[in-house]
């Protein structure tokens, strides 16, 4: 029994101590140029934002995706998001965008974008953000509405109509 317990707390202590040393001798990625994800980094974040996620989701928007409502999300998208993710029909991004780690993912054609996550997952990244990377929580910044006028314009950003897109031009 005596021996469990001391190698326990000498497992513990060597795992302590190997990550105080990965740390302070310069193992730790900290610079936001040419990032690399950890081992393992990707598959738990993601897997932690799916849980958190997992309640709104399925949620659906209490608004209805009619022309006025995507018209008002190209006004948000291009006074908040366009610098990072990217405008319409062009693959040049901002320096903004080009230079953060994570890289921000473009959300507008050519591309995919998050037109095939439900929209509920789209309102609570845009609502919440996510903690580490560039992307902000808006909000406070933005009215519900306005948070799910652009969630629903994301959604739809592969079949938007013309006078939208002209709003994003
Ligand atoms: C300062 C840069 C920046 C701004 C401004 C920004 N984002 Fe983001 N956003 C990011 C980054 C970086 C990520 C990737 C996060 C990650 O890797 O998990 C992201 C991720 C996302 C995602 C998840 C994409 C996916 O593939 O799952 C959505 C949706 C999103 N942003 C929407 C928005 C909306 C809507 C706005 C404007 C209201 C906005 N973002 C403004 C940087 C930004």
């Amino acid at each position: 029994m005596m021996k469990l317990v001391v190698g326990i707390v000498i497992g513990v202590f060597l795992a302590l101590a190997g990550e105080y040393l990965f740390l302070t001798k310069g193992g730790m990625p900290v610079a936001a140029r040419n990032g690399q994800p950890l081992p393992l980094e990707q598959y738990l974040t993601s897997r932690a934002l799916r849980v958190a996620m997992a309640r709104d989701a399925g949620r659906p928007s209490p608004i209805s995706a009619d022309e006025p409502n995507l018209l008002a999300g190209a006004r948000v998208y291009r006074a908040n998001c366009e610098m990072c993710h990217g405008s319409l029909d062009t693959e040049k991004r901002s320096a903004i965008a080009r230079g953060m780690f994570p890289r921000p993912p473009r959300l507008m054609p050519p591309g995919e974008g998050v037109t095939d996550d439900p929209v509920g997952e789209t309102y609570w990244k845009v609502k919440n953000g996510i903690r580490l990377t560039g992307m902000a929580s808006f909000e406070g910044a933005l009215t519900d509405t306005q948070l799910w006028q652009v969630s629903l314009l994301l959604g739809k950003a592969n079949q938007l109509p013309e006078p939208v897109k002209a709003e994003l031009r």
